[in-house]
């Protein structure tokens, strides 16, 4: 496993392979790396000869209220995890190879980036739209993968690769639960053990949800309620807690189609989204 951090070195490496025929995969993550993001490290090894994983915390994606400052990192850990399942180049880069001086193009997905997080975060999802944008002029990939844990992000990212006529396969890969149910997040560390309690009525609320779908209720209002339920019993408000269109990301009023059921709340400090899918588009 090669760690590169420039983008001369990235490209030296990755170019020649690439003339060969290699299909390259791609994994971008802001590191401090658990079971959810080696399990899209391990999705792109079955599409791609070499496997792809950049670690970069991306700063223009954090609101100047937000965590960077704080957010995790472990790079020594990460690469030890990323070594076990098969990674062949980590691309490290520092702030100025993302953003070197006169850097001054942003990328801004227009619709699927209203609402949800959207609403929560200003400017968030042109972050990472533009910092994706650049990691992928960097690296070409073939295929990369984006888990579903972050759903309106994966929307934005195949919106941004279909508008920018971009030959890159955008894979979803599924989101992973600690065995409690709790959505894997990097930002999870933050939490206290009472309040990792109290983080568990998201997915049991979303839970409730599908259950109720599952028995035949495909009424919005009714499903948002049930799983509104089991956060209220935890004393949690949600920022959003919606029904979705699974590809659109359109408000729905009914279940009738493919659609998703989408939450954020903050625990304490610390904001966690999490989120089910009712029904897959096909
Ligand atoms: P990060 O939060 O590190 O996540 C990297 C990738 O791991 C994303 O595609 C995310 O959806 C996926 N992921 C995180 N938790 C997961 C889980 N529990 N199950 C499945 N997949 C999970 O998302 C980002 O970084 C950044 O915004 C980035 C795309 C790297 C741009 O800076």
């Amino acid at each position: 496993m090669l760690v590169i951090e420039t983008a001369e070195a990235l490209k030296a490496h990755l170019r020649p392979l690439q003339r060969e025929g290699l299909r390259v995969g791609f994994v971008p993550t802001m590191g401090a790396l658990h079971a959810g993001h080696l399990s899209l490290v391990e999705e792109a090894a079955r599409h791609a000869e070499v496997v792809v994983v950049s670690i970069f915390v991306n700063p223009t994606q954090f609101g100047p209220n937000e965590d960077l400052s704080r957010y995790p990192r472990d790079l020594e850990g990460d690469l030890a995890k990323l070594r076990e399942v098969g990674t062949s180049v980590v691309f490290h880069p520092s702030e100025d190879v993302m953003y070197p001086p006169g850097h001054q193009t942003t990328v801004q997905v227009a619709h699927v980036t209203q609402g949800l997080c959207g609403a929560h975060r200003p400017g968030h999802f042109e972050g990472v739209a533009t910092v994706v944008a650049g990691l992928f002029g960097l690296v070409h990939p073939d295929v990369a993968v984006f888990g579903e844990k972050d759903y309106q992000q994966l929307t934005t990212i195949r919106t941004l690769v279909r508008d920018l006529h971009m030959d890159v396969e955008v894979v979803g890969a599924p989101l992973v639960r600690e065995t409690d149910g709790l959505a894997m997040s990097s930002r999870n560390a933050y939490l206290s053990p009472e309040e990792r309690l109290t983080a568990l009525s998201l997915s049991r609320g979303l839970f409730r949800a599908r259950d109720r779908y599952a028995a035949g209720e495909r009424n919005a209002a009714l499903l948002i309620g049930a799983a509104h339920a089991e956060l209220d019993l935890a004393g949690v408000q949600p920022e959003y807690l919606e029904l979705r269109h699974a590809t659109s990301l359109v408000p729905l009023e009914r279940a009738d189609g493919p659609c998703v059921m989408l939450v954020a709340a903050r625990v304490g400090k610390t904001r966690l989204i999490d989120n089910v899918i009712l029904r897959r588009p096909s």
